[in-house]
């Protein structure tokens, strides 16, 4: 903000005052305002303020159903208000004004009587000044800025860690079933035996679509070339949350909640199985209740038992996807859910979000990449010459990690389980290699490593997941970590509602009258 340096109050100061005595009537002092087509008189006894009476005063006595010509200016003014000297600085003089949210404040002398009076309004049109309530400017982007408390878990950009409720997310995904984690996320803890059990029974009757929305599903997926499981998954979702009646989270309880919540992560991969489906000119597969979830998002594809070894990749790309601290769409959701919206608006938000190429919309992305460049003698020139024509590589760069990202490592790992021969996954070593050390060359200091999308779409191309479902899949994870911090914002909610600064044209600006 610019502040013009040594100016002083004196030189904004509007003199003489209009001036009022505490035992006139409001119906003058507004009389004496409208006059002067000024918009506060300092109340006076002799040459010494003692209140001062606003526009704002005037709106709370007329809202007050008061006789003007009865009321008196003592009994409506503010009392006793803050003065400067004429020999203050602007920028002191501004600070009182906003820290106080005055608009106007009395100018008196070192003997306390009355000189002029300074306003926000001087100071916009005379010193250039901004008038904002106390702000904190944030960095682009919010990069870096914690805005609120968690206890799901948290990305360690530097170590290249990332945990969910104290337990490292790479590890569960090592060690536990995806239904594991989610109770994880939902209880608080991981489930003893007995717990898994009864979370299962709990989730299988919810993978079942409701038939009133099952019956419009063919509509949704019968789009043609616009068809796109996303933006369709998406649609019918937001039919389940009107068909079960989400209440708006203020008005729902945690219990309310969770039942949604458990809903949505139970139903949304079957909404996007069976409109993909469809939309291939196929019936739909029924979940399977005998199948732990992996599994049956696979069943319900193909309509066939899958292959263990693909069930648990996928698996394990959905546990290390199902959260990740504050990224764009749980920011989105938990801002959805700030304003009491149900929990449906905003996994709807959230799925918004993840669909851009720069958040979720990635993988099939970097897998077109890694099909473009298709060799490894073609590599470096492939690279190079995206990344000097300026275009991002997809599947690299992170806003936290600046080192490698753990669930691109996993699913590296992942990748090599799964290609048999090697081929596919030399080549994309070989890419990834090559494209941080040509992105340390072309883009010194920006510490881009391959990040959770580039392996993503080489193991689901591996398990036969078709590249219009990648992000999808992507959401079907994603869905248990928004709702389980839908659950935690509407636990402890205050409204998230930051500010902008404005850069435009300083007002106020006559509205010209229509041509
Ligand atoms: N390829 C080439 N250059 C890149 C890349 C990339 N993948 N990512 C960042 N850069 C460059 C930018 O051009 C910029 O360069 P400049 O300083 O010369 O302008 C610099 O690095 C910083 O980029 P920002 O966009 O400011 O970094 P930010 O932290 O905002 O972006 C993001 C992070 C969006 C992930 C970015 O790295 C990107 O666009 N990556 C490609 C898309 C992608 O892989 N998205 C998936 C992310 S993972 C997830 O959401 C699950």
């Amino acid at each position: 903000m610019a502040e013009p340096q040594g100016r002083t109050v004196k030189d904004l100061m509007s003199s003489p005052v209009v001036t009022a005595s505490p035992s006139d009537t409001v119906a003058q002092a507004a009389e004496s305002m409208k006059a002067a087509g000024v918009g506060s008189v300092v109340v006076v006894d002799g040459d010494r303020p003692v209140g001062i009476l606003t526009e704002r005063d005037l709106v709370k006595f007329s809202a007050s159903g008061g006789e003007a010509e009865g009321a008196k200016v003592s009994e409506w003014m503010t009392a006793d208000p803050d003065t400067v000297k004429p020999s203050e600085e602007v920028a002191a003089a501004f600070k009182s004004l906003s820290e106080h949210n005055y608009r106007h404040i009395p100018v008196v002398d070192g003997d306390g009587a009355l000189q002029g009076i300074v306003s926000l309004r001087d100071m916009m049109r005379v010193a250039r000044i901004v008038p904002v309530d106390p702000v904190t400017e944030v960095p682009p982007g919010l990069e870096g800025v914690v805005v609120a408390e968690t206890k799901i878990g948290d990305v360690r950009g530097k170590e290249g860690f990332f945990h969910y409720r104290q337990y490292s997310a790479v590890e569960l995904a090592e060690k536990r079933m995806l239904e594991d984690v989610w109770h994880l996320l939902f209880q608080g803890e991981l489930p003893t035996k007995s717990e898994r059990e009864k979370f299962i029974e709990e989730i299988t009757p919810l993978r079942v679509i409701p038939d009133d929305v099952m019956k419009v599903l063919p509509s949704l997926a019968n789009l043609g070339d616009c068809f796109s499981p996303l933006d369709a998954a998406r649609s019918a979702f937001s039919l389940v949350v009107s068909s079960q009646d989400f209440k708006p989270s203020l008005d729902a309880d945690h219990e309310e909640l969770r039942k949604q919540a458990m809903l949505s992560c139970a139903v949304f991969p079957s909404l996007v199985m069976a409109l993909y489906r469809l939309s291939e000119g196929k019936e739909p597969v029924d979940p399977d209740p005998n199948l732990p979830y992996a599994a049956n998002y696979l069943y319900m594809l193909t309509g066939e038992e899958p292959d263990p070894e693909n069930a648990r990749a996928v698996e394990q790309y959905l546990i290390a996807t199902i959260d990740h601290g504050f990224n764009a769409s749980t920011f989105t959701a938990r801002v959805i859910t700030s304003t009491g919206a149900d929990l449906g608006s905003a996994v709807l938000g959230a799925l918004g979000a993840l669909s851009g190429p720069l958040h979720g919309g990635a993988p099939s992305r970097a897998l077109d990449m890694l099909r473009d460049i298709g060799s490894i003698e073609k590599t470096d020139d492939w690279l190079r010459d995206a990344v000097g024509s300026g275009r991002r590589l997809m599947g690299f760069g992170h806003r936290v990690y600046k080192t490698d990202d753990p669930r691109g490592t996993l699913l590296r790992g992942v990748a090599e389980r799964l290609d048999k021969d090697g081929e596919r996954v030399r080549l994309a070593k070989h890419v990834e290699k090559r494209a941080v050390e040509i992105l340390q060359e072309l883009k010194p200091g920006r510490s881009l490593y391959p990040n959770v999308e580039f392996y993503a779409g080489i193991v689901m191309d591996m398990v036969g997941m078709p590249p219009p479902l990648f992000t999808p899949t992507f959401g079907c994870s994603r869905v248990i970590g928004w709702t389980a911090q839908i659950m935690e914002q509407a636990a402890d909610n205050r409204l998230i509602r930051p500010s902008a600064h404005y850069i435009g044209p300083e007002p106020p600006q006559p509205v010209p009258d229509p041509e």
